[in-house]
């Protein structure tokens, strides 16, 4: 078993290494798909949350900010609630479904991306919401400015970016949130009929709504034009230490104070941390690197295929070995390759320096010339390559050590039930200061995203998912950890109201602006009021619920509700074999 595993491992490897030389990517699919029955909207990963599909009766892809308004407009006048997406539609939680398809209409803001306008002398950018973030970058970067937040997924809207609160990792300054940037906004509201049944509110840094429309999730209005601060030219210096993990949990707050830019990567399973030394240098310094993430890098359907077999394999036999040694052969892939860092094409040694328009986000798999039908980002919906959940939950920076430390004694019980997350990126830890946004983080924070495997169906249960129930109740319901809200499960959003002490500002300045609710959905509320729980049967085995009772897990399948084992208040669907069920007796 071992041995053919190996193999396997092995093999994988040779063909995402072939691969990445060799072939370059079919874009992700439109997220708007239409056929005779009528249009869906989806999410990149093909699968809501719920998953519910998103039925759309009318799109309309304005080009100007005159039909976005006109748009909004229409809509008000005939009473329809109004939903926006993006081209890249990236968001996990099912925020941009409208609401009753035949009342609604949905704009993408696909075709509403042409203009990108730097100005040198007050260093700020103003771009259409649609543009996309590499655009936007680009730009910014042939002006000999740079941009300095920006999440690591390149795959996103000017617009969709900041609605959600999406970051990369930075205490300094104005920080790794790209709404920490934004000094103006355009936004699109209902209105009187007198005044043509929509206006355009033009958002400057000393407004107040400014703070409730920087983090707004599509509940206040269209976004149209945003404007970001940025600043000049610069270049980055990145190195990574993989090293053990001891005293993670002593060092992340020196780690996140001392490097600008930097990060950690913690795989428990394999007691291993990824320090990411990570900082400016001067635009004159030589290197022209690039940090092209290896998760995100194109690859032949071949690959995430294979991937996703092996874990549903070692799923239906409870193999938790054959876990392990995918995580382990990754980290080895990843450290061999430096995570996609690349001196020149290849990666040649530490440090690798380049421009920070290469090196703080990536997304190669997004690209591609019509040739290669074979290759796509692991998660395309269209191969069923991988298909995971993303947890990310944004802790306090004072009570962060006591959540690595509480994870490392569930560790410690079981090394080998953390493979599982180890086989995407571990623990990702991010670092994002203290916000005016009202729905941004209310003082300096630390992100954590774990990704993990998630079943083909909602009501199969899944290996060691106890373990990262365990994990989530600890983050959100000990710890209080805010979740981001472009991402998660909906058990993550219960109580979040209680987390932003500025929520009711936030609700105030929608009263304000959206008094009939025209941007509203029963999806968006669902998440930013917390109503997503049901108690169905099976439902915790979604985040649907957390269990109470043993039907809400799935007895069937051996999966009980139990406690959990370090955080006893929390309530986790475990797999009882039947002598454990003896002993419980
Ligand atoms: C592979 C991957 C990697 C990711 N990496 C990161 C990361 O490193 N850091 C991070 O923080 N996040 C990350 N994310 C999450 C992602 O950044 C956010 O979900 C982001 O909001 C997606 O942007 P989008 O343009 O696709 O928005 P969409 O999904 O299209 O929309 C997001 C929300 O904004 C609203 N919206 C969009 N445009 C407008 C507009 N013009 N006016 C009003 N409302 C609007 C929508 O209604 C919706 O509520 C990642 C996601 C994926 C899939
Ligand atoms: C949706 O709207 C239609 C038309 O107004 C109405 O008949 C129907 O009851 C609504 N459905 C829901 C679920 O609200
Ligand atoms: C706008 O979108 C089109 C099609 O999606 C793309 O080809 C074009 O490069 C984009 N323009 C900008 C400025 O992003
Ligand atoms: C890597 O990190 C460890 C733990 O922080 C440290 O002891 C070691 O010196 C680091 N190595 C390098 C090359 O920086
Ligand atoms: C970079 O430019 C600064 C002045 O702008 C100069 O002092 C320095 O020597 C230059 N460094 C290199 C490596 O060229």
């Amino acid at each position: 078993m071992a041995n053919y595993l190996r193999r396997i491992c092995h093999g994988l490897i040779f063909l995402i290494w072939g691969s990445a030389l060799l072939i370059r990517a079919m874009p992700p699919p439109n997220p708007i798909q239409c056929s005779q029955t009528g249009c869906k909207l989806y999410n990149s990963y093909g699968v809501w949350g719920d998953r519910k599909d998103c039925p759309v009766q009318a799109v309309v892809y304005p080009t100007t900010e005159e039909e976005l308004r006109s748009a909004v407009a229409n809509a008000n006048k005939n009473h329809l609630k109004v939903k926006v997406v993006s081209r890249f539609s990236h968001t996990i939680p099912k925020l941009a479904c409208p609401t009753n398809q035949s009342r609604a209409i949905l704009i993408s803001t696909e075709k509403y991306n042409t203009s990108i306008d730097v100005d040198v002398p007050s260093m700020t950018v103003t771009a259409d919401a649609g543009v996309g973030l590499r655009a936007l970058i680009d730009r910014v970067e042939a002006e000999g400015l740079s941009l300095v937040a920006a999440p690591y997924w390149e795959g996103v809207s000017v617009g969709g970016v900041i609605s959600t609160g999406a970051h990369g990792s930075s205490w300094r300054g104005r920080g790794g949130a790209v709404h920490d940037h934004v000094v103006g906004i355009r936004l699109i509201v209902p209105a009187k009929e007198s005044e043509g049944f929509a206006r355009i509110l033009d958002l400057r840094s000393d407004d107040p709504l400014l703070n409730a429309a920087k983090v707004s999730l599509g509940m206040l209005g269209v976004i149209s034009k945003v404007r970001l601060m940025v600043e000049g030219g610069f270049k980055r210096s990145i190195t990574l230490n993989f090293t053990k993990d001891g005293g993670i949990e002593d060092e992340f707050m020196e780690h996140g104070k001392q490097y600008e830019f930097g990060d950690i990567q913690w795989y428990p399973s394999t007691h291993t941390a990824v320090y990411r030394y990570d900082h400016r240098l001067p635009i004159n310094t030589s290197g022209d690197g690039v940090y092209d993430f290896v998760g995100f890098q194109s690859n032949s359907a071949i690959i995430p295929k294979s991937v996703r077999a092996s874990e549903k394999s070692a799923e239906a036999a409870r193999n938790a070995d054959a876990k392990c040694l995918l995580a382990s052969s990754f980290l080895a892939y990843k450290k061999l390759t430096a995570n996609g860092l690349k001196n020149n094409l290849i990666f040649t040694g530490y440090p690798v320096i380049g421009h920070q328009a290469k090196m703080q986000t990536s997304g190669s798999c997004l690209y591609s010339p019509q040739a290669a039908k074979d290759a796509v980002c692991p998660w395309d919906p269209r191969i069923k390559g991988l298909f995971f959940y993303e947890t990310t939950a944004i802790f306090s920076a004072t009570n962060f050590a006591d959540f690595i430390r509480d994870i490392k004694k569930l560790r410690d019980i079981n090394p080998k039930s953390f493979c599982g997350v180890d086989i995407y990126n571990g623990f990702l830890i991010r670092f994002v200061p203290k916000s005016d946004a009202y729905l941004g983080q209310p003082e300096d924070s630390v992100v954590v995203d774990f990704n993990y495997y998630r079943a083909d169906e909602g009501w199969t249960p899944r290996l060691n998912q106890d373990i990262w129930e365990e994990a989530e109740q600890m983050a959100f319901f000990k710890y209080g950890a805010r979740p981001h809200w472009g991402k998660n499960r909906n058990v993550a959003f219960v109580g979040v109201e209680k987390k932003y002490p500025s929520f009711g500002k936030f609700v105030e300045a929608k009263r304000r602006v959206d008094p009939g609710n025209v941007f509203g959905s029963e999806w968006t509320d669902e998440i930013v009021f917390g109503r997503g729980v049901v108690d169905d049967d099976g439902c915790a085995l979604e985040g649907r619920c957390v269990c109470s009772e043993d039907r809400h897990c799935s007895p069937g399948n051996g999966y009980y509700c139990t406690r959990g084992l370090v955080y006893t208040a929390a309530r986790v669907c475990r797999y009882l074999s039947n002598s454990n069920l003896i002993e419980l007796n």
